[in-house]
């Protein structure tokens, strides 16, 4: 079966056609990161009209360098929560139009969903129940992935974000949007015992995570320093935030990994990509004799290829939507979709 899937919840536009859940026949991206750049952030506006031009030309190229035609598509999937509401609503929107000129059912998929999904694309062998932590720019979960479409959450972040946290440390270094890579790179020459940062705790809810406090611990140090003329060590200063943020997520996943007695461990989303937070997890995996799953870096940040996987399931299971599909700045990743037709 064939899913032509759309994603445009944040700031890229990508279009995939994706065979059976598990493989990728194309997978076509434009990032709008440097249009957002100049801001230091995602301007909705801008990143609304960016899909709108971006998504027809990527959905030809798309079918052409698979080498298909409109009648080798059996089904449509879009991502349609949650994310920056005007973008999500241009890949909604055009994907139910696209559903309807094919005459094939239309599947919505939660965004999430679709980063956890990414790892079915990379590991055939990877089947729930596993426990997934979801690591991106706008969400931060620990999940009970209990099935493919039925999820349950461990744990989330109380505030921030762990990829908001790079960012905006990113920006207080004045490194580039997205800031995630750039920390990542200037870690690399650092020291990460050098400065200590706070790794917060919830009281009763041990899943539950939250990054402000690190990130006004960032801001303060940077903001002494500047006062007092200190010079800070730059990549230290990365290499011990990135420490923090992987100390924040590392134990507290694999202790759910043990309470629930799983073997399998998947890590999903954009901060997925970083280079310490991988390595940690190996590692933790490795003592703890769990099977690890990470996607490579490509699958890792948003991409259409992980919308075409979920939908996949999501078909399997029964979800369709009608012409009525709606897109949802947010929405629970243990919410199934509520079928129109
Ligand atoms: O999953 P994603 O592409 O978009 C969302 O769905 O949010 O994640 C984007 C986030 C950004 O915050 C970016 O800075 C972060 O992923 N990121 C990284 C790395 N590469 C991207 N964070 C840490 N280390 C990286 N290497």
């Amino acid at each position: 079966m064939n899913i032509l899937s759309f994603e445009s919840t944040c700031d890229e536009t990508a279009v995939a056609v994706v065979q059976d859940g598990r493989k990728i026949l194309t997978d076509q991206i434009f990032s709008q990161a440097k249009l957002h750049a100049v801001y230091g952030g995602v301007v909705p506006e801008i990143a609304s009209r960016s899909h709108v031009e971006a998504i027809s030309l990527l959905t030809e190229r798309a079918l052409e360098t698979a080498g298909l035609t409109r009648a080798d598509i059996d089904a449509v999937a879009v991502s349609y929560a949650p994310g920056l509401i005007g973008a999500v609503l241009v890949g909604v929107n055009f994907a139910k139009a696209v559903a309807s000129v094919l005459k094939v059912p239309l599947i919505p998929v939660h965004h999430i969903r679709g980063h956890i999904a990414a790892n079915y694309l990379a590991f055939p062998e990877l089947e729930p129940p596993f426990v997934c932590l979801a690591i991106s720019g706008g969400n931060t979960l620990i999940i009970d992935v209990r099935d493919y479409t039925d999820m349950h959450i461990l744990g989330a972040t109380r505030d921030d974000a762990a990829g908001e946290c790079f960012d905006k440390t990113a920006r207080v270094l004045g490194l580039p949007y997205p800031g995630g890579k750039p920390i990542d790179d200037l870690a690399q020459g650092g020291d990460d015992t050098m400065y200590v940062f706070p790794i917060a705790h919830v009281e009763g809810r041990p899943y539950d995570m939250s990054f402000s406090g690190l990130k006004t611990a960032v801001i303060n140090l940077a903001h002494h320093a500047e006062q007092t003329g200190e010079e800070l060590d730059r990549a230290s200063l990365a290499a011990s935030f990135t420490k923090a943020v992987s100390d924040s997520l590392v134990p507290r996943t694999m202790q759910a990994v043990k309470e629930l007695g799983y073997k399998r461990l998947a890590v999903a989303g954009g901060v997925a990509a970083n280079s310490r937070i991988r390595k940690d997890f190996h590692d933790a995996a490795e003592r703890e004799k769990i099977d690890l799953f990470i996607p490579p870096l490509k699958l890792c940040g948003d991409n259409g290829a992980m919308v075409g996987a979920q939908g996949y399931y999501e078909y399997l299971a029964g979800t369709r939507a009608g012409s009525d599909l709606n897109a949802y700045a947010s929405m629970d990743v243990s919410q199934n979709y509520t079928q129109s037709v």
